[in-house]
């Protein structure tokens, strides 16, 4: 049986529009997970979060959202839609990402099973909270387009 809508606060929903809502909930509650575990010095359970969370983010969410304004909305840049701006945003925060991720692979020191940032690292502190802040900058247009497209 094939589920047309799922019915949620009064709106009608696609059931991909319900996965994509709390898929992007679960990577924002996990980067923000991940990141106070890195303000308590947790560095292995952070980046083991991280890496989680961006990677089902890039691989799955995203390539899932950008396949899904091609079938919905027609072809890029989407007139008459916020989309353009929030694959852009996400584009970028998803370079920062990478770029930070290699950087805490570069800098970061282990010992045993703990990992610390030496004070050398610190750029990957500063490109993460980039990311963090670009990530949510997208992740806000997101929700825009959803209440805008969904509110009745
Ligand atoms: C997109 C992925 C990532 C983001 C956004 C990110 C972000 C951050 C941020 C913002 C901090 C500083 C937190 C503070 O204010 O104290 C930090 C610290 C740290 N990160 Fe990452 N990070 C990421 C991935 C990684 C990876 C892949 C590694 C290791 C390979 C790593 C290792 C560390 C370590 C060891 C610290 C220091 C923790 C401590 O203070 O003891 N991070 N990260």
């Amino acid at each position: 049986m094939r589920i047309e809508r799922v019915y949620i606060f009064g709106m009608a929903l696609e059931p991909i529009v319900v996965f994509f809502l709390l898929g992007e909930l679960g990577v924002l509650v996990a980067l923000a997970i991940a990141y106070f575990l890195a303000r308590y010095h947790k560095g292995t359970a952070h980046h083991y979060l991280m890496l989680a969370a961006f990677l089902a983010d890039l691989l799955v969410f995203k390539p899932l959202m950008y396949s899904r304004a091609g079938t919905a909305w027609g072809a890029f840049p989407w007139d008459g839609t916020r989309i353009a701006p929030h694959l852009f945003v996400a584009a970028l925060a998803g370079a920062i990402g990478v770029i930070d991720i290699l950087l805490g692979f570069k800098y970061r020191v282990k010992k045993g099973p703990k990992m610390f940032m030496p004070p050398k690292g610190r750029l990957h502190r500063t490109l993460g909270l980039l990311f963090l802040a670009a990530w949510s900058v997208a992740f806000v247009i997101g929700l825009v387009i959803f209440l805008e497209t969904w509110v009745p």
